[in-house]
C-alpha cells in the first residue's frame, strides 16, 4: 500500500485522537471527525446486533477502491453504495445489493475458499434499520476487525481503526435516520512492517469482522467507562470489603450523580462526576464472596445515572506477588495452565461464538487447568466472561510478537492505544490476572525503553493486576541458564519461554539444566514439542506423540528444580494453523504443537498433562 506523508500524518492523527478521545482530553484541531470510543461493558446492554450475512467485493491489491494513488483514503468509491446503471450512462462498476454474502462475525478466509489466503481488502456492505429516541446517541460496535478498517454508515465515514483483536465504537447519531439505512466497512488485512504484529508471525492471518457488531442507542449522557474492583492496599487484609473504582459518565456535567448498587453484597453508594464526567467511589460491603477458582462468584452490579443504567456481573478478588510468590487473596498459588490460539478447534477459522468457547473451555476443565494464556492478542470478550463464570484465571497479551519496530514512535503510539483497548474492555474481569506487553522480543535496549514503557502504562492504568511478558531463553552457558534480560526489572511476574528438546538439546538434558532467575515470580510460558495425532513411535523418534511426552517429562524434571516457579503454560492447547508450518504430510500448514489435534482429537500428551495437573506433580506454590 502507497504509504503518504498525508496518509501517515492522518493516522498518527488517528491514534492521537482515539488516545485523547478513549481518556476524554482535548481534541487538537487537525483532528475533527466522528466521534470514536470504547463503550465498556457493551455486551451487557440492550443492543441491535448486526451479525449475520453481509454484502461483500473484494479490492484486491493495490486496493484501489479504498487507497487514493496518494495513499489517501477514498471516502467516494464502494463507500457510497451506488449502484451500476447496467443500461444507459455509465456510471459504477461495483454493485453490493448483488455481491455475494459473508457470515460477520468470521474470517472471510475460512468462507469462501477463493479467500483462503488472501490478506487484503475486503468491502462488506449491509443495510440496517434504526429507531432511536430523539435526543438519544448511538453508536456503531465492532468486537474486532482484522486489520486496519474503515467504517461509513450512510456515505458518512465515522471511523478508522487499526489492530486486529480489540473493539472499537463509531458514533453514528448524526449520520443515521429512523427507518432504513446503511454500513459500508472496508476491512484491509495486509501486514504491516509497522504493524503490530509486523509482518512474520506464527499463527494464521485471519481477515474479517471477526466479532460482533452491533448498534448501541444511549442516553445523550451515558456511562462508558467504569472501573468496579476490591480495594487494593498495600497488604492484602482478608478483612477487606471496601469496593472502589469510578464510573465515567459521557456528556454529563459536574455534579451529576451516579449510583453503584451490589444488593447481594449489601452495598450501594451515590457518587458525583467531577469536571471530567468521572465519578469515583468507594463503599464497604457488609458481605463479599471472593472471587476464586474453587469460588468463581459474580455479583450484579447496578450502575445508574441519569436516564442510563448498566447491570454487570463482577467478581472481586486480590491478586498480587509477594517475593516470589503470586497471592490470590492472601494465598499461594500455582498456575496450571496453557496456551491458546483464538481458532476454533474442530471447525477451523477465528473464535466467534458462545459453542466455539464452550468447546475451549470443556478442554480446559478437562486437563484440570486452572489458567489460560490467550496468545498472543486480546481473544473474544466471551472468553473472559465465561473465565469469569468458571473460574479460570486468564493472562491476556497485546501481539508485540517477536520483531516490532520498536524505534518508531508512531509504533508506540499504536502499542499504547491496543494496550489501553485491552485494559479498557477488561478492566472489569476478575478472571484476568496478568497484562502482558509481548512475547519474544529482541533483547536490545530501544525493545526494552519501548516494552518498559508500556509496562509502566498497564501499571498506570491498573494496579491491581500484574504486569509480565515471555521473553526469550537466554543463551545457553553449558548447562546453566541465566536470565538477565533487563526486561524483567520492569515486570512483576517473568513469562519464560524455552523449546529444551524441541528447537535445541536434547529431551534428556533438561534433566541437568539449572535456571538462574531475578526473585520475582516465574511462569513458563511455553515449552513443547511437535507430535501429529496418530503418528506413534520411539520415544526419541520426533512428531511422534511418544516423543512429545517424552519431552515434557524431561521438563517437568527441570522445572521442579526451579524455586520460584510459580505456574506452567505448554505451547499449545490446539494444533493451529500458520503460514510457516509446510512439512507436507506432518505439518500440512498446522503448527503441531498442541495436546490436541486441530480435529479435537487427544494426543497422549494432554493426558499428562491432565493427570499431571490432577496431581499437582509439577511446581509448588510457595
Ligand atoms: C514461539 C512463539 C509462538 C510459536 C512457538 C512455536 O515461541 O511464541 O508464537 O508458535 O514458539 O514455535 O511453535
Amino acid at each position: 500500500m502507497i504509504k503518504s506523508s498525508q496518509q501517515a500524518s492522518r493516522i498518527t492523527c488517528h491514534y492521537a485522537l482515539h488516545a485523547l478521545v478513549c481518556f476524554g482530553l482535548v481534541l487538537p484541531a487537525c483532528c475533527q471527525q466522528p466521534f470514536q470510543t470504547l463503550l465498556v461493558g457493551v455486551d451487557h446492554r440492550s443492543v441491535t446486533s448486526l451479525d449475520g450475512d453481509w454484502h461483500y467485493l473484494v479490492d484486491q491489491s493495490p486496493g484501489r477502491a479504498l487507497y487514493k494513488a496518494n495513499g489517501e483514503i477514498n471516502d467516494s468509491s464502494y463507500a457510497l453504495n451506488s449502484h451500476p446503471n447496467i443500461v444507459g450512462e455509465h456510471n459504477e462498476e461495483y454493485d453490493f445489493s448483488t455481491a455475494p454474502t459473508l457470515k460477520v462475525p468470521g474470517d472471510w478466509n475460512t468462507q469462501v475458499p477463493q479467500l483462503f489466503n488472501y490478506e487484503g481488502v475486503v468491502w462488506y456492505q449491509r443495510d440496517f434499520n434504526a429507531d432511536s429516541k430523539p435526543g438519544t446517541r448511538t453508536f456503531l460496535h465492532i468486537g474486532a476487525a482484522n486489520y486496519r478498517s474503515h467504517v461509513w454508515v450512510n456515505q458518512k465515514r465515522v471511523c478508522d481503526h487499526e489492530g486486529g483483536y480489540t473493539p472499537f465504537d463509531c458514533e453514528v447519531t448524526d449520520v443515521i435516520h429512523n427507518g432504513s439505512n446503511f454500513v459500508v466497512i472496508a476491512v484491509d488485512a495486509t501486514r504491516l512492517v509497522d504493524g503490530i504484529p509486523s509482518v512474520g508471525f506464527d499463527w494464521f492471518n485471519y481477515g474479517g469482522l471477526t466479532r460482533d457488531v452491533f448498534l448501541v442507542n444511549v442516553p445523550a449522557a451515558f456511562i462508558d467507562d467504569y472501573d468496579v474492583h476490591l480495594a487494593h492496599g498495600p497488604r492484602f487484609d482478608p478483612e477487606n470489603t471496601e469496593v472502589t473504582g469510578y464510573v465515567h459518565v459521557l456528556g454529563a456535567p459536574p455534579g451529576v450523580s451516579v449510583t453503584v448498587d451490589i444488593p447481594e453484597a449489601g452495598a450501594r453508594v451515590t457518587a458525583k462526576t467531577g469536571a471530567d464526567g468521572n465519578a469515583p467511589f468507594s463503599v464497604k460491603a457488609s458481605k463479599l464472596t471472593l472471587w476464586s477458582p474453587d469460588s468463581p462468584k459474580l455479583y450484579n452490579v447496578i450502575l445508574t445515572s441519569g436516564d442510563d443504567k448498566l447491570t454487570d456481573n463482577i467478581g472481586f478478588r486480590d491478586v498480587r506477588v509477594d517475593g516470589t510468590r503470586i497471592l490470590l487473596n492472601g494465598k499461594a498459588i500455582f498456575l496450571q495452565g496453557v496456551n491458546m490460539h483464538a481458532e476454533n478447534p474442530i471447525r477451523g477459522g477465528r473464535t466467534s461464538s458462545d459453542e466455539d468457547v464452550a468447546t475451549t473451555f470443556s478442554y480446559l476443565k478437562d486437563m484440570n487447568a486452572n489458567f489460560v494464556r490467550l496468545a498472543h492478542y486480546p481473544h473474544d470478550e466471551r472468553m473472559e466472561r465465561t473465565a469469569d463464570r468458571q473460574g479460570i484465571m486468564i493472562w491476556s497479551e497485546i501481539p508485540n510478537w517477536q520483531h516490532i519496530s520498536f524505534d518508531k514512535p508512531e509504533v508506540y503510539a499504536k502499542a499504547v492505544v491496543m494496550l489501553k483497548e485491552m485494559i479498557r474492555r477488561d478492566r472489569n474481569k476478575a478472571s484476568v490476572i496478568l497484562w502482558s506487553v509481548s512475547n519474544e522480543t529482541p533483547n536490545n535496549p530501544t525493545r526494552t525503553r519501548f516494552l518498559t514503557g508500556l509496562a509502566n502504562q498497564a501499571r498506570a492504568l491498573d494496579q491491581t493486576r500484574l504486569i509480565t511478558s515471555a521473553i526469550l531463553g537466554p543463551k545457553p552457558n553449558g548447562l546453566e541458564r541465566v536470565v538477565d534480560d533487563p526486561l524483567c526489572n520492569a515486570l512483576d511476574v517473568i513469562g519464560q519461554n524455552e523449546y529444551v528438546g524441541w528447537y535445541e538439546s536434547k529431551p534428556e538434558d533438561a534433566d541437568n539444566i539449572t535456571w538462574k532467575f531475578p526473585q520475582k515470580p516465574v511462569l513458563m510460558s511455553e515449552f513443547g514439542a511437535e507430535a501429529k495425532f496418530g503418528n506413534h513411535g520411539a520415544i526419541n523418534q520426533r512428531w511422534t506423540e511418544e516423543q512429545q511426552v517424552n519431552v515434557f517429562q524431561h521438563q517437568f524434571v527441570m522445572f521442579n528444580k526451579i524455586p520460584q516457579l510459580r505456574g506452567t503454560i505448554p505451547w499449545v492447547l490446539t494444533d493451529f494453523r500458520s503460514p510457516t508450518r509446510n512439512i507436507p504430510k506432518l505439518q500440512d500448514g498446522y503448527n503441531r504443537k498442541g495436546l490436541i489435534s486441530e480435529r479435537g482429537e487427544k494426543k497422549q500428551a494432554f493426558r499428562l498433562f491432565q493427570k499431571a495437573y490432577e496431581d499437582h506433580t509439577i511446581g509448588k506454590a510457595e
